[in-house]
């Protein structure tokens, strides 16, 4: 980039933390630019002065921007290879506790806490009557989807197809054509709650963190307080699970051991 460039691209992300709500400080530049050439590029501009322009006086475009860099792609059993590694881990877990604390954070619309439970409720050697779930993000609008439990097939998201790890879903969701709703014993296992895992408090002795396919978008400086944040919200000899294409940050390593590699399951030493 031009240096230019570089400035019309630091004045349109001050413009978009001061007028538009978004942090755009804890993501990475390579991530946000992204995100907002692919605008541009759909709204047929050419400088980032410009779209700032377009920014200040289309409340649509405001809009349509905030919704894209709200990384909040999810799915139901996403990388399900991992998930069929996560099956030993939750055997242990109920074995060895009463009480087994799950934390998906962030949950973005539930896919992902909703996914533990059924995994909990379809696997016979695990005690799913002890296992309780939190899903958190920072985004409230995501929550209420997530608590709302409804999903739809659309033309870029195949619902069943990401249920196909299920042997028969139908025990756990009710379908209603292209919408799947999440059934009452599902979502008694999981509460959800707004929590930023960069400025928010830890939690407590919970056995078991999805921190996945957050970090990719984060910026470097801001990966140790979620990593510190986890840490601390884990009890002795709980698990993290972090997403398929994510690394502990160095300074993190000597907190955790690996347990699978190859699916970024850790264990807090
Ligand atoms: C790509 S989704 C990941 C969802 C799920 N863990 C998965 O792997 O499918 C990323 C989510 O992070 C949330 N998020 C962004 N910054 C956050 C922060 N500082 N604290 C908590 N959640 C955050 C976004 O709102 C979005 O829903």
């Amino acid at each position: 980039m031009s240096q230019g460039d570089q400035r019309q691209f630091q004045e349109l992300l001050e413009f978009i933390g001061a007028e538009m709500d978004f942090e755009s400080g804890f993501y990475n530049d390579a991530y946000l630019d992204r995100r907002i050439t692919a605008r541009m590029r759909r709204t047929d501009i050419d400088s980032y002065r410009e779209y700032r322009r377009q920014l200040e006086r289309d409340d649509d475009e405001r809009a349509a921007l905030l919704d894209s860099l709200s990384i909040n792609v999810t799915g139901f059993f996403r990388n399900p290879e991992a998930w069929e590694s996560l099956r030993s881990v939750l055997r242990d877990l109920t074995d060895q506790h009463r009480r087994v604390n799950l934390w998906s954070a962030p949950c973005a619309d539930g896919r992902e806490p909703y996914s533990a439970a059924m995994l909990a409720l379809d696997d016979p050697q695990v005690d799913d009557r002890s296992v309780s779930i939190l899903g958190t993000d920072i985004n409230e609008d995501i929550l209420r989807e997530a608590r709302e439990g409804t999903y739809e097939t659309s033309h870029t998201t195949d619902i069943a197809d990401e249920l196909a790890p299920l042997d028969d879903y139908s025990e756990y969701i009710d379908r209603d054509g292209d919408s799947f709703r999440i059934r009452k014993r599902v979502s008694d296992m999981v509460e959800f709650e707004q929590h930023d895992l960069i400025r928010g408090a830890s939690k407590r002795d919970f056995d078991l963190v999805f921190c996945r396919n957050l970090l990719i978008y984060i910026d470097g400086e801001y990966k140790v307080p979620i990593f510190e944040t986890i840490e601390e919200s884990l009890r002795e000899g709980g698990y993290l699970m972090i997403g398929m294409t994510e690394t502990l940050p160095t300074a993190c390593r000597d907190s955790f051991e690996a347990v699978d590699k190859q699916h970024r399951i850790y264990r807090k030493v």
